[in-house]
C-alpha cells in the first residue's frame, strides 16, 4: 500500500464500542416513550390480543391495572388512551360522555398512578357508527360541526383528569377550537399535543383492527394528508403552532422520516413520532417467523426516528425497547 495516499481514516473512531459510544449522535431512553393502551367498555376480565398487532391487547377496566403496573415498573413515563365503546352512533357520543370508557380508565389510572402523564387520544372514529372522524353531512365530515365535538370531548377528558390532550382527527381549527374550549372550562395548564402532520395511510390497518374504527363508507382522503406531499406538512405544522400547540405529531413515522426533519428544522416545538400499528405489526411478523433480529431491527427504528428529529416516540414496542436498552 501507498502510505502517501491521503484520504480520511473514518473507521479510527469505530475501532471499539467504547470510542463508538463517545462518537454516538442520538441515543433512545425510556423518558422518549409514550406507549399506547386500548380500553374496552364491553364485558369484564378482558384481555384479549389484537390479531394483528401480537402482544397488544384490548383491556377491560377491571383488568387495566395489570397493564398500568408493568408500564409504571418499567419506567414508562407516559401512556395515550384508546377506547372502545360499547354503543356507537352517528354523534359519537361516547367519546365526550362523562362516563364514556376513556373518561374511567382516566379516572382510574390517575387516582392509581398519579405521576404517570396519561394523554387522552381525542378522535370520534371509535364512537361513531359510520367510523369517521367527525360529523357527517352530505356524505363527507362537516368541518366546523365537528370541532364543536371534538372540543367537547377534550373538555370532558381534561374533567376527567388528562395531563395532555392530543387531538386527531385532522379538522381544520381543531387546535384553537380545543385550546378555547379547555380555557373556558378552567384548563388553560392542559397542553394540546396535536397531530398536525397526519397522512391518510395505509399503516392504520391494524390499529383499526384494534379500535373497531375503519370508516363504513368512503376513506379519510378528505381530511387526512396525501402521502405524496412533503411541503403540506409545514403548512399544517405552522397552522397549529400559530393556533397554539405545544407538541407536534407526524404520523406514520418510518415511512416519513424526511417529513419529520422538514417539522424539525423549520420549527422549535417538541416534535412527536408516531410508530402505527402498521409498522409495529410488520416487524412482528417478520420476526415471529425468524426472518428478522426484533431486537436489534426495532431499537435501529426508533433512534432512526429521534435522528430525524422526533423528541417522544409513540410506540408499541415500548416495552420491549425499555427492556432491551436496559440489557444493553
Ligand atoms: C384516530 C387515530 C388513528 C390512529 C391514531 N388515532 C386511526 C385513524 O386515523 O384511522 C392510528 C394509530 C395506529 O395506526 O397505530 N383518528
Ligand atoms: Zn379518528
Amino acid at each position: 500500500m501507498n502510505s502517501n495516499l491521503n484520504f480520511d481514516r473514518h473507521r479510527r473512531l469505530r475501532r471499539t464500542s467504547v470510542l463508538r459510544t463517545m462518537v454516538r449522535e442520538t441515543f433512545l431512553r425510556p423518558t422518549d416513550f409514550i406507549y399506547p393502551i386500548f380500553v374496552t367498555e364491553e364485558g369484564s376480565n378482558i384481555k384479549s390480543e389484537i390479531k394483528s398487532m401480537p402482544n397488544v391487547y384490548q383491556y377491560s377496566l377491571d383488568r387495566l391495572d395489570e397493564e398500568l403496573d408493568e408500564v409504571v415498573a418499567l419506567g414508562i413515563p407516559s401512556i395515550m388512551f384508546f377506547g372502545i365503546p360499547k354503543v356507537k352512533d352517528a354523534v359519537g357520543s361516547g367519546a365526550y360522555d362523562e362516563q364514556g370508557i376513556v373518561q374511567k380508565a382516566i379516572r382510574q389510572t390517575k387516582q392509581k398512578y398519579p405521576d404517570l402523564v396519561v394523554i387522552a387520544d381525542t378522535c370520534m372514529c371509535e364512537y361513531t357508527d359510520h367510523g369517521h372522524c367527525g360529523i357527517i353531512h352530505n356524505g363527507d365530515v362537516d368541518n366546523d360541526e365537528s370541532l364543536t365535538y371534538i372540543a367537547k370531548t377534550a373538555v370532558s377528558q381534561a374533567e376527567a383528569g388528562a395531563d395532555i390532550i392530543a387531538p386527531s382527527n385532522m379538522m381544520d381549527g381543531f387546535v384553537i377550537s380545543i385550546r378555547q374550549a379547555l380555557d373556558e372550562a378552567g384548563f388553560s395548564q392542559i397542553p394540546i399535543m396535536s397531530y398536525a402532520v397526519k397522512y391518510a395511510s395505509s399503516y392504520f390497518g391494524p390499529f383499526r383492527d384494534a379500535a373497531e374504527s375503519a370508516p363504513k363508507f368512503g376513506n379519510r382522503k378528505t381530511y387526512q394528508m396525501d402521502p405524496a406531499n412533503r411541503r403540506e406538512a409545514l403548512r399544517e405544522a405552522e397552522s397549529d403552532i400559530k393556533e397554539g400547540a405545544d407538541f407536534l405529531i407526524v404520523k406514520p413515522a418510518l415511512p416519513y422520516l424526511d417529513v419529520l426533519r422538514d417539522v424539525r428544522n423549520q420549527t422549535n416545538i417538541p416534535l412527536v413520532a408516531y410508530n402505527v400499528s402498521g409498522e409495529y405489526a410488520m416487524v412482528k411478523a417478520a420476526a415471529l417467523n425468524g426472518w428478522i433480529d426484533e431486537k436489534a431491527v426495532v431499537l435501529e427504528s426508533l433512534t432512526a426516528m429521534k435522528r430525524a428529529g422526533a423528541d417522544m416516540i409513540i410506540t408499541y414496542h415500548a416495552k420491549d425497547a425499555i427492556r432491551w436498552l436496559r440489557e444493553e
